[in-house]
């Protein structure tokens, strides 16, 4: 191969993986990727239904008006009861601060019950 095409070659596979690098979750998406599977709103989300059984009056975190950052902060870093803790290698402060941002200015879905009717 000539030096040209190897240099070309060289080029174009910088450029593919640069532009994949730049491409960092934002709220939403880091909401969905590492909490939605609890937390989204209905049955079968763990989390969602404990909530509710705790008496939240929003059991889904999207549509919760009440958090204050500090504490979503400390339950995400230290976990709760079921709830696994995130270290900053997983999500960083600004992560967490963006997802904080996404649940308490994202459009509440319909909120369906997660528990049978008792
Ligand atoms: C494996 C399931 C699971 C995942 C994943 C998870 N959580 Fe939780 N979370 C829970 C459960 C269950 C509770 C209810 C309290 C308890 O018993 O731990 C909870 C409670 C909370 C609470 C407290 C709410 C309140 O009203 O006191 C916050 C805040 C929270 N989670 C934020 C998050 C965020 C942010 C993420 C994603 C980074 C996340 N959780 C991921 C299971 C999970």
């Amino acid at each position: 191969m000539n030096k040209l095409v190897t240099l070309s070659l060289l080029a174009v596979l910088g450029a593919c993986s640069k532009s994949e690098e730049e491409k960092v979750p934002d709220g939403a998406e880091n909401y969905a990727l590492y909490c939605a599977g609890c937390h989204d709103p209905g049955p079968g989300h763990p989390a969602t239904m404990l909530l509710e059984e705790m008496g939240r009056p929003v059991p889904s975190l999207i549509g919760r008006k009440d958090l204050e950052f500090d504490y979503l902060h400390s339950v995400v870093r230290q976990g709760l009861i079921e709830m696994p803790p995130f270290r900053v290698t997983e999500l960083t402060d600004a992560q967490v601060r963006e997802i904080y941002d996404y649940i308490i200015t994202a459009q509440p879905p319909k909120q369906e019950p997660a528990l049978p009717p008792s």
